[in-house]
């Protein structure tokens, strides 16, 4: 953009003031094929003005863009609605109908009065209805090898599109996975198609837009299926055909010609074949042998021969699950990475390294005689000898095999499974290998990059990363545990500790409203909740589900959603599976309202006292349980008053005052000693709030004391972890904290990182001090929920974070603290209403401490600067008072404490030696 035209739109920005920018429907931009009813819009407002407020908005909807703009009998227009809401506002028109598209706009009032220019039109495209679908389920002609890994089916239908077409959408789904090709051309680049949810009860079906893909004549539609999460090896026992041993197909094609015919080709009496893909598993990876490609079986123009293909079946009991538009971001290719090193492995087989721990596979290119298999094994390290060390991926081969077709450079990426992996051994190369015969794709849920966090510490911010890649690895369409053994499962606990933090680094709001979704319809008639959504392992109330810290997700999750993004409608969906899992949990507890509930996962893979690599402290369940029991207590109760449920939320609020008490009875001293003296015990009950205020310092001082004796090191495990330097920040012992995360050795967040660890490890001890490995029955190099501590580092460290009073980051706090000898750090934050961010640097010998804050429009911020004189606080070199958007000042203590409206800031706390005589 040239220097004028700048000016030019400066001058226009500060003519008209505010713009509206980033319209969502939902948790998505201009989606097709949503089927809520009333959906709810959201927009941002974009102002260099500082202290920008929406004080109206007006809002159009119109079925033609053109009739939108021209502001034409819109078929919805709010008028002007005097409200500063400008997130998750209910469309409020007529009600809306299958398959049609709304095309909507919006334009803002400010609090000066001045109205913003309307908004580029967005839109939304609702998709079927239960009740619009008439295509047939179908499936291929049954084999004897159903129930073991077997070719993946190909179905195809020709079909011939007689007239000029206006638009045509595709709406599929089906049972075991798919991929769609129309033409000769593959339809989306979405994987892992139709998802994993709750099979059994909801199956979400994908809408595209193949308008570009038909044309006149000749066409061909076809689907692949394979096994995955519906047939597939799942679990880790070794079982398939968990939800099913039928793969099946539901296909229906509408297509509205331009002369306004629609016609509809949809799956019925196909046909039936099996290609090159001999067998895909998700654990056990992709046999294909390329000779037996099946070339041109959707080209369309060319005619094909299918004679000897079979026709297809209609399941006669379709699926029970309701089908349900899918409404989070795809999983897709995320990133490509390039060997960092190839060489022989001792084992003979060549070895290349990617240089980062990942999910996804390898694109293999390569050339050579027809019949050469090429294997590919994927592991996460290597063992002593140098060879690809695989024991800790117990029963998942993750072994590619491609049997070449002789054709010049073949390339070949598997189609149904993903491993987690670094590493990749290659046996079979018919030619010497290169940078280019590997390529590592890494697969994910698709979802915008929300958060960054930067320091002056090259370990800290390779912590960062690792909590990145360990999220972008197992936000795999559900959170998973890990991405490389016979697991890869929903695992509960996992992610309501990491939800935070998740929530800093990506959009997350659509991927955990879409599995709570399943939350709810996995969940036990008793409240109980499995131990991992989906829940394929099947179980009871107690059997595989009912555990502190893991079934509490349906509670965390819910309200960390509602916090960060404000989703309170998400809030009112989950409020029935809320209330159920806290009423389950609380009839366990029984009258006493102490839960004794025997074994139970605890403080997962903390350091126990008998722990002969360190002696660590054991943390009872019974404390555990009573804990998240009046954590989840507090949370309900809070969640009815949002929802104005004000019975619920006195009823709530009383219990949690009982279990309060009863929790004080039963664990803790008068001289503050809580439970076993365990750091996870203090952690507990001073985040949830469970000690009377008078013994939170003796209570904080013994943990910091256990801290401090050794040598700061934490003893915690995946529920202790993620409260640890919270507690201990927020009851005056930061420097135990940072001290804690500054710590190198063992166990620390940071060993992992000297030992070569780019992801984060299930274990703290996945590589022991001596090199040797931990139990590989249980030790990936790949779980989140140990970076469960980054949340504490963006709010922190970065210094941002949410008025809890105020959520989805209406108003913020920006409170960034220097400490572990960190001279700078920056942390950033897209929230609904914008980018929120904070970057600090101390200058002349650490005396200076200069920190420049970004407030998004329609939002405000309270900035504290620790350690500071009101005098000695500068913003944009000049003193606080009359500042351009500084609502207030003062000295909060030994603190000085901003308010500030929207806008960018730099605040100064001037070194002693600048201060004016
Ligand atoms: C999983 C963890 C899970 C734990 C609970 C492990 O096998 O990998 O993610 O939280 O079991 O026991």
């Amino acid at each position: 953009m040239t220097l004028l035209a700048l000016a030019v739109l400066a001058a226009q920005v500060a003519q008209v003031g505010t713009t509206v920018e980033g319209l969502r429907v939902e948790y998505l931009t201009n989606p097709i094929g949503i089927d809520v009813v009333q959906p709810r819009l959201s927009w941002r407002i974009a102002s260099a003005t500082r202290n920008t407020m929406q004080a109206a908005y007006q809002l159009q909807v119109a079925t033609s863009e053109a009739s939108l703009t021209r502001g034409a009998n819109p078929l919805w227009d709010s008028g002007k609605v005097t409200s500063d809401a400008s997130v998750f506002v209910d469309y409020a028109g007529p009600p809306v109908a299958s398959r049609t598209r709304y095309y909507w706009r919006v334009r803002v009032w400010d609090t000066s009065g001045r109205v913003s220019p309307w908004s580029t039109p967005a839109f939304w495209e609702t998709g079927l209805q239960p009740a619009d679908w008439t295509a047939e389920w179908i499936t291929p002609p049954p084999t004897a090898a159903d129930s073991l890994p077997s070719p993946s089916p190909f179905l195809r239908r020709a079909f011939r599109v007689g007239d000029a077409v206006r638009s045509a959408r595709l709406y599929v789904t089906s049972l075991g996975l798919n991929e769609i090709y129309l033409n000769g051309q593959r339809v989306g680049d979405q994987l892992f198609t139709p998802g994993w949810t709750s099979y059994r009860r909801r199956l979400q079906y994908q809408t595209y837009d193949v308008t570009a893909l038909l044309r006149r004549g000749a066409n061909v539609i076809g689907a692949i299926l394979g096994d995955g999460w519906y047939r597939g090896n799942l679990g880790f026992s070794r079982q398939r055909n968990l939800y099913g041993r039928q793969l099946a197909l539901l296909a229906q094609l509408e297509i509205r010609y331009q002369s306004g015919r629609t016609e509809r080709v949809a799956s019925g009496d196909w046909k039936a074949s099996t290609g090159p893909i001999l067998s895909s598993d998700i654990y056990g990876g992709e046999t294909y042998d390329a000779r037996r490609e099946l070339s041109g079986w959707t080209a369309g123009e060319a005619p094909y021969d299918d004679r000897n293909w079979t026709t297809t079946g209609v399941l006669v009991h379709p699926p029970p699950a309701v089908l349900v538009a899918a409404m989070s971001p795809p999983v897709r290719r995320v990133r490509e990475l390039r060997p960092v090193s190839i060489r022989l492995a001792p084992s003979g087989e060549t070895l290349f390294d990617l240089g980062q721990n990942f999910t996804g596979w390898a694109r293999l290119t390569v050339t050579g005689p027809a019949g050469t298999t090429v294997t590919m094994r994927f592991g996460e390290v290597l063992d002593k000898g140098g060879n690809l060390y695989t024991a800790n991926l117990r029963a998942a081969a993750q072994t590619d095999r491609y049997t070449l077709s002789g054709k010049s450079r073949e390339v070949y990426e598997p189609h149904f499974t993903f491993h987690g992996f670094r590493y990749v051994a290659v046996a079979g190369l018919p030619s010497q290998a290169d940078s280019t015969t590997i390529t590592g794709i890494a697969v994910s849920s698709d979802l915008g990059q929300t958060g960054s966090f930067v320091t002056s510490d090259s370990l800290l911010n390779q912590l960062q990363r690792n909590i990145v890649w360990g999220q972008r690895s197992n936000f795999l369409d559900v959170p998973t545990d890990c991405p490389q053994r016979d697991e890869r499962l929903g695992w509960t606990g996992d992610a309501q500790v990491f939800a935070r933090t998740a929530a800093f680094n990506m959009d997350v709001n659509g991927f955990f409203a879409k599995w709570l979704g399943d939350v709810a319809a996995d969940q036990d008639p008793s409240g109980s909740v499995p131990w991992v959504i989906p829940n394929p392992l099947g179980g009871d109330s107690v059997r595989f589900a009912g555990t502190a810290g893991w079934s509490d997700v349906a509670v965390i999750i819910p309200w960390t959603m509602y916090l960060t993004y404000g989703d309170r409608r998400l809030l009112e969906r989950q409020y029935p599976s809320m209330r159920a899992w806290v009423d389950y949990a609380h009839r366990r507890a029984g009258t006493g309202l102490i839960w004794r509930p025997g074994w139970q996962f605890g403080d997962w893979l903390a350091l126990h006292s008998d722990d002969p690599s360190y002696p660590g402290a054991t943390t009872g369940t019974d404390l555990i349980a009573t804990a998240f029991l009046a954590h989840s207590t507090d949370l309900v109760s809070r969640t009815a008053a949002v929802l104005g449920r004000t019975d619920d939320a006195a009823s709530y609020r009383a219990l949690f005052r009982a279990i309060r008490e009863a929790f004080d009875r039963e664990f803790v001293s008068r001289t503050g000693r809580v439970g076993e003296n365990t750091q996870t015990a203090y952690a507990l009950a001073i985040a949830f709030d469970l000690l009377p205020d008078s013994l939170v310092p003796a209570a904080a001082g013994r943990l910091a004391q256990d801290v401090a004796a050794r040598e700061h090191h934490l003893t915690t495990g995946f529920l202790g972890t993620p409260y640890l330097l919270h507690v201990l920040g927020a009851t005056g012992h930061m420097a135990d904290a940072f001290a804690l995360l500054a710590q190198r050795t063992y166990p620390s967040w940071l060993y992992p990182i000297t030992r070569g660890a780019t992801t984060m490890w299930e274990r703290w001890d996945g590589i022991r001090p001596d090199s040797s490995f931990e139990d590989p029955g249980m030790n990936s190099f790949n779980h989140y929920a140990f970076g469960a501590v980054g949340d504490w580092m963006y709010q922190n460290i970065g210094g941002i974070d949410v008025d809890p009073a105020v959520p989805g980051y209406r108003r913020a706090r920006i409170a960034p603290r220097p400490g572990a000898g960190l001279t700078s750090a920056s942390a950033s934050l897209e929230t609904v209403y914008g980018k929120l961010s904070s970057a600090w640097r101390l200058d002349t010998g650490g005396q200076r401490f200069a920190l420049d804050v970004t407030i998004p429009p329609n939002t405000s911020a309270e900035v504290t600067l620790w350690d500071a004189r009101l005098a000695d606080v500068r913003e944009g070199g000049v003193g606080l008072t009359d500042r351009d958007g500084v609502r207030a000042a003062r000295q909060r203590g030994p603190d000085v404490v901003v308010d500030v409206g929207s806008g960018r800031y730099s605040f100064v706390v001037m070194a002693r030696a600048e201060k004016q005589p």
